[in-house]
């Protein structure tokens, strides 16, 4: 049997994605399993997620640090210590500077809740709404230096529908999210997927599944 990856999650907050992955890891044949939990911001729920699954967590709170650096240098250390070898970005709110990213780079992965690289940073479900796209999801991806511009793991789509508010969308985005990520880590750990250059390069048999129409054909 080939070893599970060891998975250090980042969150800031909720953590509704850390959960996923918690869940997808509870599967026995899963390739990745959750070993540390870092979060920037104390007394989040998602470190009780942590604590409830029974992962080590720890609070490392960005503002006790004199630079940008060595709080990244703190959690890279963290990390480190647990022998983490793949990093999951989850909702975490803080840019991370290059040289972690570089250190990092093809094993550190975020998930964001637009099809990248359409509506990039905050308040995505309020720009895509004013947009008027018809479609949106989310995406998986590698993190490079420059904010939710890494190459795709992969992506879901849903439907804006005319009805939609912010809150509406946005949880309609997250279940998607919540399949999504536990799909792009099992992909990384069973290297399906990997970072070459600045191409992520698959190892996935494809077919032509069909197509989402928003609004629907019928
Ligand atoms: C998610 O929408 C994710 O795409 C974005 O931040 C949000 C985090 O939610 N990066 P949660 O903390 O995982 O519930």
């Amino acid at each position: 049997m080939t070893a599970r990856a060891r998975v250090g999650v980042l969150i800031s907050g909720r953590g509704s994605n850390l959960q996923s992955l918690i869940d997808a890891c509870a599967a026995g044949d899963f390739p990745a399993e959750i070993v540390y939990v870092v979060s920037n911001v104390p007394d989040v729920e998602g470190l009780r997620r942590a604590e409830r699954a029974r992962i080590p967590s720890r609070t490392i709170a960005h503002g006790g640090f004199a630079s940008r650096e060595c709080f990244d240098e703190a959690v890279a250390g963290a990390l480190r210590e647990f022998d983490v070898a793949v990093v999951c970005l989850a909702g975490f709110m803080r840019v991370l500077s290059a040289g972690f990213v570089e250190t990092w780079r093809g094993r550190l992965i975020n998930i964001h809740p637009s099809l990248l690289p359409a509506f990039k940073g905050v308040n995505v479900h309020r720009r895509v709404l004013e947009s008027g796209v018809r479609i949106s999801g989310c995406t998986a991806h590698f993190v490079v230096h420059e904010l939710d511009s890494g190459p795709i793991i992969a992506q879901a789509a849903v439907p804006v529908l005319p009805q939609d508010n912010e809150e509406v969308l946005a949880e309609r985005v997250l279940s998607a999210e919540h399949k999504l990520y536990p799909l792009a880590l099992r992909l990384l750990s069973e290297d399906r997927v990997r970072l070459e250059g600045d191409r992520a390069i698959f190892d996935i048999p494809t077919d032509g599944e069909s197509s989402l129409f928003s609004p629907p054909l019928r």
